[in-house]
């Protein structure tokens, strides 16, 4: 395994994608006209056991979309966890609102829901929690908060396709829910995202909104009334969220089964820590991510990092705080606040390769490699 390079994250591209995408180029269909968009968003809204799904071109336009179709704008403000990926704050900020940051909890790693209700004030309009690595956030506890201050709850679900929490899946819980389909993700179009709803009026204004505020039943005069986006998926990248969605629970549980493995590997080992499961939940375990202990585990994470690139092994860190970046500053956002597990996750964690068709042998070489510059 000595020149190996094992990926922090390959595409997985298992099923129909092939045919289907020839299909469009046989057909000519490629660009957001094509059969395939439909076929997804059907297919994907049945997968979240959601009435509808609306596919569009990331992650983060799914979040801006859903947020300006709730009505969020200047002057609001929309609770979001600390620790998540930068696209949860600027979905807010397009929207001329502030985002207002909470901690998350030290062994989930999804937002506090003991520590929501203090940043509500008279501003707050909506709560964004992100099931963070797969990881579902305690929705029972969150969905109560936003009836008692009646709020709008927009699930960020980019990293959790398929997780579901007491039986539920993640996504059916909201107002609206965004999905991402960027290439390391557990169902991945190349770039892509989807927004799902069960409520039809928020369908309707979501498709509006996606097509340039184009009027969804009368003919086009190319007179416009509201600012909308072009935010269209196209039939090719539909092709290919068609057929990973028709094996989505095979993609998922490679993910979980993987995750397993890393965890029984590294169970004894001293100074290594994992993420603990949201109870009554199931984790999709899109990223398989330690914390490094230096003190139990006698090595820092930086070293740890370094010995596994020198053996083959690519990594990634973990997000920097939201109330570490400088560019939301000028949102007026709290970056006076303390958000202690938000920056020990920084500091001590990373990701290590998590392909869905990594191999049993690969995970096994890691592992040994960690337990191995331990007692170097
Ligand atoms: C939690 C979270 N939210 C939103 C996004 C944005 O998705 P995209 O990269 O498709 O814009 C990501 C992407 O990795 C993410 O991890």
């Amino acid at each position: 395994m000595k020149n190996k390079f094992i990926a922090v994250c390959n595409t997985y591209l298992n099923g129909n994608e092939k045919k289907y995408l020839l299909d469009c180029i046989d057909t000519g269909w490629i660009s957001s006209a094509g059969k395939y968009v439909k076929d997804f968003e059907r297919k994907f809204a049945k997968y979240c056991d959601s009435n509808y799904a609306i596919s569009v071109t990331s992650g983060t336009t799914a979040l801006h979309i859903a947020l300006t179709v709730l009505g969020i704008r200047k002057g609001d403000e929309v609770i979001i966890p600390s620790f998540t990926m930068i696209a949860c704050a600027f979905a807010v900020c397009y929207t001329g609102a502030k985002p207002v940051f909470v901690d998350v909890d030290k062994n989930t790693w999804t937002i506090d829901v003991n520590k929501i209700e203090e940043k509500i004030t008279s501003k707050t309009k909506a709560i964004m929690p992100v099931h963070i690595f797969g990881n579902p956030c305690d929705m029972s506890k969150i969905i109560k908060i936003a009836k008692k201050y009646k709020l709008h709850v927009i699930e960020d679900c980019a990293e959790a396709h398929g997780a579901t929490y007491k039986n539920k899946k993640v996504g059916s819980f909201s107002s609206i829910s965004a999905f991402s389909f960027f290439a390391n993700k557990n169902l991945t179009t190349g770039e892509g995202g989807m927004v799902v709803t069960n409520n039809e009026n928020y369908y309707n204004k979501l498709k509006y909104y996606r097509n340039m505020c184009y009027p969804l039943d009368k003919p086009r005069t190319y007179e416009h009334f509201d600012i909308g986006f072009n935010y269209r998926m196209t039939n090719l990248q539909a092709a290919i969220g068609l057929a990973q969605t028709e094996k989505a629970d095979y993609y998922k549980n490679l993910r979980i089964k993987n995750h397993e493995l890393y965890k029984t590997y590294l169970k004894d080992l001293q100074g290594i820590i994992f993420q603990k499961d949201q109870k009554k939940s199931v984790n999709v375990a899109w990223m398989n991510v330690i914390l490094v202990d230096e003190k139990k585990y006698g090595k820092t994470k930086d070293q740890l990092v370094e010995y596994l690139k020198q053996n083959g092994v690519d990594t990634r860190f973990l997000f920097t705080g939201m109330h570490k970046q400088k560019c939301l500053k000028d949102f007026k956002c709290d970056m006076s606040d303390k958000y202690p597990v938000t920056d020990m996750l920084t500091e001590k964690g990373f990701y290590l390769p998590s392909s869905s068709n990594l191999k049993k042998t690969e995970i096994r070489y890691i592992c040994n490699l960690i337990k191995r510059f331990k007692d170097i």
